[in-house]
């Protein structure tokens, strides 16, 4: 069976989008057979991933709307080493659509149980708010990743999350779990970083990943070349830093 990660934080900005693109490639290139799903309808993941938005058929908003079959949406392609199921501005229209629909939180999960058995990660990036695209992903996931900037306001966002967290698993979804925080852009010199890390730590400490994503210039330039930083720069500190991450998430699935 997969194991399904969402990638999830309400605040924008964060590095969820990165993370995802960046996850699944690492875990591509570990073997592992990946499908990245884009239920944000910014689209950033599907662009960074070099899909031109504009021209996809079949995306997220077929699939949550059960227009097409989830094998129809993915999107295979030479350059990658993991498979996408796109979106683009049409999944704001699918939030409107699913309000009046039945089962409207576990359409993905549906979705994805269709395709059972074709992948050992499923890698889902939501968008910066907690609304019924976020929902259908807590819904579907074994599994929450928190990328989160260490900074002041930070931990406040976090035990909002963590609120919600827990009513979908008093809900909907009891077998969801905590994957981990994962401290992003992260800037070993400053003083600021290190504290917030640090009360991150004494919270939530197994539960913070031992992987630190740093500040990186590559991992913001990699998406304007339709690329995952592995392709872009394999030796860039980010792309060390998100292999790390993939092995960290794989030597506790295995
Ligand atoms: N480790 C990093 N080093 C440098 N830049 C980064 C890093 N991670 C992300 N960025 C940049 O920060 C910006 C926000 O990152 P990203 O799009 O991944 O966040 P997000 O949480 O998905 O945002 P949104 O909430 O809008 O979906 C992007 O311009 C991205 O390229
Ligand atoms: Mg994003």
């Amino acid at each position: 069976m997969a194991k399904i990660i969402a990638v999830a934080n309400q605040k924008g900005g964060v590095g969820k989008t990165t993370t995802s693109v960046n996850l699944a490639a690492s875990l591509g290139e570990l073997d592992r057979r990946v499908l990245l799903i884009d239920m944000d309808p910014q689209g950033n993941a599907t662009t960074g991933c070099g899909i031109d938005k504009k021209t996809v058929e079949l995306s997220c908003y077929d699939v949550l709307l059960e227009e097409c079959e989830p094998q129809e949406a993915i999107i295979r392609s030479e350059k990658l080493s993991y498979t996408v199921m796109a979106s683009n501005m049409d999944l704001a229209g699918a939030e409107v659509h699913l309000l009046a629909a039945d089962h409207r939180e576990s359409r993905l999960a549906r979705a994805i149980r269709q395709l059972d058995g074709q992948h050992d990660y499923v890698i889902i990036d939501c968008p910066p708010s907690m609304n019924m695209l976020t929902i259908n992903a807590l819904v579907a996931a074994n599994s929450v990743l928190v990328p989160m900037q260490c900074e002041f306001f930070s931990l406040e966002g976090l035990s909002s999350l963590m609120d919600t967290l827990k009513q979908v698993q008093e809900t909907i979804n009891p077998g969801l779990i905590l994957e981990g925080l994962l401290r992003t852009m992260y800037d070993a010199r400053s003083r600021l970083t290190r504290d917030v890390s640090e009360q991150l730590m004494s919270h939530f400490s197994d539960r913070v990943f031992e992987t630190v994503i740093p500040r990186n210039i590559r991992l913001a330039e990699a998406p304007s070349f339709g690329l995952p930083v592995l392709q872009y720069d394999k030796r860039s500190s980010g792309a060390k830093a998100y292999i790390a991450l993939a092995q960290e998430i794989d030597g506790k699935t295995e």
